[in-house]
């Protein structure tokens, strides 16, 4: 049974010899190209353009982005790397744009193929690399020298495992596994189903040492869900950008995988939307509350604003819960506007709330109680903390946020946009363009639960 859904998934997942073909030859007439450019325009630096990413090690999905580097003389400064790589980028590829990551690279097309051109540095030993990129070119060289092809099928298949549950790709939108460590848990455990097994296993901080690798000193006291020391420097973790959550969902995922294999886990379906009168009575029955936060999408690519939607949540949760308006639950959502939603334990929320203060024992006991005595607080002790019961300054999560949102750091676009921010409470955050992130924070379901797409 679970062959020929390997099979299956394989079959829509693998490029055709056709494509492979195809991009195969328009990858090397433009790494022709590239040294035409560079030789004519750019006679006095040595270049060198090289294929890397899964295209080059035979790991690349159907509609792939080619990953190409353009490696520059370790002497160059780091100000020209970044203009040459730039220029050569501008000039060979159609539609290009620049992005950045550590540093800008150009991404473009080339006979209608997804390009990354990339600058880097040309250096010799990995583990003594100058820019992040650098080590990528090893990792192509020891992955070709290492894996065959069935096992080329098996990351594939992993790919898409990770792709459909969500947590495929090490960026920020994501946090999860990138194709490298796919290659590398392959090459560990020998197949897509070894993995499942293993991983059904798998626990904080496990250590998983590749074929050819070993532990790295430093890895040894890395705090980390997952540590795979990189065969081509063993001091780094390959699995760094894995966070917890992420990490998480694969091990759930691989454990009811396990007990009920399917196509679900691989091309799950849409989240599904629920009605406004579904919403509705869910928020009446419940007695929580709810608050939407809207406004404006920052103009920035997405490596750049997850991290800030990550903080402005976190930010906001912390700040509401200060001043006593407990928080159960939040999602966030970016399309041309950026939604924070959050689930509020209460909906009526009493004058007067408990605030936690210190141990009775530590320093700043008695100004605790000096100043919310001051306040006409009720002061008191249990299990050795102090407690006030004290009067609200704002009485609503609405109220508090319309005055004192500028307090809260939200990350520097979002903090740009603070004025145009929206706030909406209980019925009134029930709009049709709120439905998606609500549907998200009150109706959860796991990927594989919703039916095949
Ligand atoms: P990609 O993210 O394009 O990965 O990074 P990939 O292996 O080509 O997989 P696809 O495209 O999702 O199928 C290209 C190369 O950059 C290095 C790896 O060597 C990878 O092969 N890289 C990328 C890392 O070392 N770490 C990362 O987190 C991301
Ligand atoms: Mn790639």
């Amino acid at each position: 049974m679970s062959r020929s859904l390997e099979e299956r998934v394989l079959s829509s997942v693998k490029p055709t010899a056709e494509e492979t073909k195809r991009i195969e030859s328009a990858v090397s007439t433009l790494l022709l190209k590239i040294n035409d450019y560079a030789s004519a325009r750019l006679s006095s630096l040595r270049i060198e353009p090289l294929l890397v990413g899964s295209v080059s090690k035979g790991t690349f999905m159907r509609n792939p982005d080619v990953d190409i580097f353009i490696r520059f003389p370790a002497s160059l400064p780091r100000k020209d790397l970044e203009k040459k790589g730039v220029e050569i980028g501008m000039a060979v590829l159609d539609e290009p744009f620049l992005k950045y990551a550590e540093h800008p690279y150009v991404r473009g097309k080339y006979k209608g193929i997804a390009i990354d051109l990339v600058p880097c540095y040309s250096i010799s030993d990995s583990a003594r690399k100058m820019s992040a990129v650098d080590r990528t070119p090893f990792h192509t060289e020891f992955i070709n020298r290492y894996m065959n092809d069935l096992e080329k099928d098996q990351v594939r298949l992993l790919k898409q495992f990770f792709k459909g549950i969500g947590v495929y790709g090490a960026e920020a939108r994501t946090h999860g596994f990138s194709g490298y460590l796919c290659e590398l848990l392959i090459l560990s455990y020998g197949s897509f189903i070894a993995v499942v097994e293993k991983g059904c296993g798998w626990t904080y901080r496990t250590v998983i040492v590749p074929p050819h690798a070993k532990l790295g000193e430093k890895l040894k006291e890395t705090d980390s869900c997952l540590i795979v020391p990189d065969p081509v420097d063993n001091e780094r973790n390959v699995a760094a950008a894995l966070e917890k959550d992420s990490f998480a969902l694969a091990v759930l995922a691989f454990r009811q995988y396990s007990a009920r294999p399917g196509l679900n886990f691989f091309f799950p379906g849409k989240v599904r939307r629920r009605s406004l009168s579904e919403i509705r009575k869910y928020i009446e029955e419940s007695g929580h509350g709810l608050v939407v936060l809207r406004l404006p999408r920052p103009d920035i690519i997405d490596d750049n604003l997850y991290p800030q939607i990550s903080k402005a949540v976190k930010n906001l949760t912390r700040f509401l819960e200060e001043y006593g308006f407990e928080v159960n639950r939040t999602q966030a959502a970016a399309d041309t506007e950026v939604r924070f939603a959050f689930e509020m334990k209460h909906r009526n929320h009493p004058s007067m709330w408990l605030r936690e203060g210190p141990y009775g024992w530590s320093p700043n006991s008695v100004n605790f109680i000096e100043k919310h005595r001051k306040n006409g607080a009720d002061v008191f002790i249990s299990d050795g903390r102090l407690y006030s019961e004290t009067g609200r300054e704002f009485r609503t999560p609405v109220e508090l946020l319309s005055k004192m949102i500028g307090s809260v750091s939200l990350g520097a676009d979002i903090d740009g946009l603070k004025k145009k921010i929206i706030i909406e409470s209980d019925s009134e955050a029930v709009t049709i363009e709120n439905l998606e992130v609500l549907s998200g924070l009150l109706f959860h379901t796991f990927p594989w639960e919703r039916d095949a797409s």
